[in-house]
């Protein structure tokens, strides 16, 4: 087996994930390449949190606070990014100018700008691999409608739909934190911290929104502040982007996507609803494992409910009519990037990560939408 060797720069929420999913790297049971964590970074590392990777990985040479550590440190190949936004662009920077491949976390960059630089620095460094965290589509059910993209069986798309819905920001005496707090997240607000996500699978497929019409919705504008008092939060809660998208064989159709953080009764719910003159198909991670299927051929329109099970992409030792979550998703993500650099090019179309054209794409749309809001008219995504 040959194996790669990581650091991770942020050791929170998302660190521990690609942490644990290389903790139990034998669930896979075909690949040919695996990660070996050597070094792991936060500024905030406490000993419980050095003691919790340690325990599980006992790969780890280095533990350190400085991120520069990790990116000077030799041993390491490729590094994981897990930090707030405002540090994406330096550390992303530094980490492809240092040679490391890298799957940066999402938006990739604060703002367009930074997101420039970062294309910068990859066009500098062509042998370096990088790709951008985003793991839903790996469920089977959406593997499955996304060979369904591939076979190009919808006809004509009369509209897609795709979101990604949160509600845990409905209670509104949650305290503040990073991710509502613009010097540290941004002035995308819930575009950035959630956009990447539902233009996964659009952009891949090659669906181009050329225009948007957004709006954006600032629903709490204060929050408690954790010590007592109230600060103000200033991000926005929620986006819907509604857009003229373009079809690679030609043609274009409404598309729109949402990202909210505010949305009654969902937890974490991701979808994606494909609309089409032959067939139409929709996913939502609510029913994680279940793909409904409408075929149109003149007669009975009729949707069709199918289960699926751990079909995965990349083989697993899970049996083949077990349930699929959102760790497995993870996993599923991390052989992707691991079998993309491994080959050169991703097993399926869909099986890879998000590429730094797509992450450009989102920030087009997020940027536009930003200007749309603020003009209340159509903008350009350019
Ligand atoms: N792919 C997904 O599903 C998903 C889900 C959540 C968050 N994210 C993204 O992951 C990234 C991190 O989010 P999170 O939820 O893990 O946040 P988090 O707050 O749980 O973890 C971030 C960690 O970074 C550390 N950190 C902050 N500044 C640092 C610095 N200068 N140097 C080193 N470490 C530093 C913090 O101490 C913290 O432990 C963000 O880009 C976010 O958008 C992705």
């Amino acid at each position: 087996m040959e194996t790669v060797k990581f650091g991770i720069i942020g050791l929170g929420l998302m660190g521990r994930e690609f942490a644990s999913a290389a903790m139990r790297w034998k669930h896979l049971s075909d690949m040919e390449v695996q990660p070996e964590i050597v070094s792991i970074c936060d500024i905030n590392l406490t000993p419980e949190m050095e003691q919790w990777y340690r325990e599980g990985l006992s790969t780890v040479k280095q533990a350190c606070t400085d991120y520069l550590d990790v990116v000077n440190n030799p041993e390491v190949e490729a590094v994981y990014c897990a930090v707030p936004h405002n540090y994406h662009e330096q550390f992303f920077v530094n980490i492809i100018t240092a040679g490391k491949h890298l799957m940066g976390e999402k938006p990739f960059g604060i703002d367009r700008r930074a997101n420039d630089a970062i294309n910068r620095a990859i066009a500098d460094n062509p042998e370096v691999f990088v790709r951008c965290s985003s793991e839903f589509p790996f469920t089977p059910a959406m593997q499955r409608l996304c060979r369904m993209i591939g076979e190009d069986v919808f006809g004509d798309i009369i509209e897609v739909e795709s979101g990604f819905l949160h509600s845990s920001d409905m209670n509104v005496s949650k305290p503040i934190n990073w991710k509502r707090m613009i010097q540290y997240n941004g002035e995308y607000g819930v575009m950035g911290d959630l956009g990447m996500h539902p233009c996964h699978v659009p952009f891949r497929a090659g669906w181009k929104p050329i225009n948007v019409r957004a709006y954006l919705s600032n629903l709490v504008k204060e929050r408690p502040d954790g010590k007592g008092g109230m600060a103000a939060c200033e991000t926005w809660d929620n986006a819907t982007m509604f857009c003229e998208a373009e079809h690679p064989h030609g043609g274009t159709f409404p598309m729109t996507i949402k990202t909210q953080r505010i949305a009654p009764g969902e937890k974490n719910t991701w979808y994606l609803t494909v609309r089409g003159m032959k067939c139409s198909a929709k996913f939502s991670t609510k029913n994680i494992n279940r793909i409904e299927i409408l075929k149109y051929d003149g007669g009975e329109q009729a949707w069709q409910c199918i289960d699926m099970g751990h079909e995965t992409t990349f083989k697993s030792v899970t049996g083949g009519i077990f349930e699929f979550g959102f760790s497995d998703a993870i996993l599923q993500m991390w052989a992707g990037f691991l079998y993309e650099l491994k080959n050169g090019r991703p097993k399926t179309n869909f099986s890879g990560c998000v590429t730094p054209d797509e992450a450009l794409l989102s920030h087009k749309l997020f940027t536009a939408s930003l200007e749309s809001h603020k003009m209340r008219s159509t903008v350009e995504v350019i």
